[in-house]
């Protein structure tokens, strides 16, 4: 496979890809510095301190020294690249304006390090990024016109789709995002699960999906990160995640504009789906920027089944 003249697709840097794929000059760039942010969200989680910040976010929980960080690493840079009007940030607590601007400006909600508490024991994070046109940042997810995500594990990738299907980078010893999957496709149903929250607190539709999805042999894999639990849903193709509404939530714990609906976007992109429980993440009009929802995504005869079960309501 030749992409650039002679090159193999494994060493198509992410650039070269994204002005191959007929998009608009500033959407390139800004993807660019998004995946130029990474790096030194990269150096913050191996070098950074692991303690609490001492403030609390938009959802009064409490902000870890990382959180705060790489908040400010992506932020600034989203800030100052030329091509962004406003910013939300599950670590702010309002919409950080750049301009009043929209002509040729993006929108940007972002969770700049999900999963940070898991860093102290070592396990995998992320950074999640959904991209609007213009500056209103609330809209549905339908009307995104790009998602990325970049995974901090053993390795580090990025997954990205405009609208145009789902690609995956991974960097190399340069610290390049080089092409590794291009147009990544999800089964119509798979053998994984992965249920967050605490069972106890489950709805009996949910009780029972859950009984389904093992009788039918699939396996649990949960690991606590948002980013790499989503992932492995889409790189294996196969299984769904699920982030419930619970008895004393009824909306579950993930956050629609800065957790869902990037990932809503990408797994749609990939064949699969998303559901709040009733009707699609990405068609749900958020009222506010800590709105959250339950969510069902993965391969899309899974997800359909969790809506049976749940039968219009947890
Ligand atoms: P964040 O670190 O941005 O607050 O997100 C954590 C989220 C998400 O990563 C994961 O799916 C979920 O919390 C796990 O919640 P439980 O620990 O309740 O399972
Ligand atoms: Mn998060
Ligand atoms: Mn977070």
């Amino acid at each position: 496979m030749f992409g650039e003249a002679g090159k193999t697709k494994f060493q198509i840097d992410l650039r070269q890809h994204l002005r191959d794929q007929n998009i608009s000059g500033n959407l390139v760039h800004l993807l660019c510095e998004i995946a130029e942010a990474s790096k030194y969200v990269i150096n913050a989680i191996r070098t950074g301190d692991l303690g609490v910040a001492g403030t609390s976010n938009l959802y009064g929980e409490e902000q870890l020294a990382l959180d705060v960080l790489s908040d400010r690493i992506i932020r600034k840079r989203l800030q100052h690249s030329g091509v962004v009007c406003n910013i939300a940030s599950e670590e702010m607590e309002e919409i950080f304006q750049v301009s009043s601007n929209p002509q040729g400006m993006f929108s940007v909600a972002y969770d700049p390090l999900d999963g940070s508490s898991l860093v102290d024991v070592n396990l995998a994070v992320g950074t999640i990024v959904g991209i609007y046109q213009g500056c209103d940042l609330l809209q549905t997810g339908r009307k995104m016109v790009g998602a990325v995500y970049i995974l901090y594990g053993p390795r580090v990738s990025l997954v990205y789709s405009v609208g145009k299907g789902v690609y995956e980078f991974t960097m190399n010893q340069l610290m390049e995002f080089t092409l590794t999957r291009e147009q990544i496709r999800m089964q119509p149903s798979g053998d994984i699960y992965s249920p967050g929250g605490l069972r106890k607190k489950y709805c009996e539709g949910n009780e029972r999906f859950i009984r389904y999805l093992e009788e039918k042999g699939s396996k649990l894999r949960y690991s606590g990160g948002f980013v790499p639990d989503i992932n492995q849903v889409l790189i294996k193709g196969k299984g769904v995640f699920m982030y419930p509404a619970l008895t004393d939530s009824p909306n579950g714990k993930l956050r629609l504009l800065f957790e869902l609906n990037p990932m809503a976007f990408l797994i749609e992109q990939a064949g699969g789906a998303a559901t709040n429980g009733e009707s699609p993440i990405l068609d749900i009009v958020p009222e506010s920027l800590d709105q959250r929802s339950p969510i069902y995504i993965g391969c899309r005869e899974d997800v359909e089944k969790a809506r049976e079960f749940l039968n219009g309501g947890c």
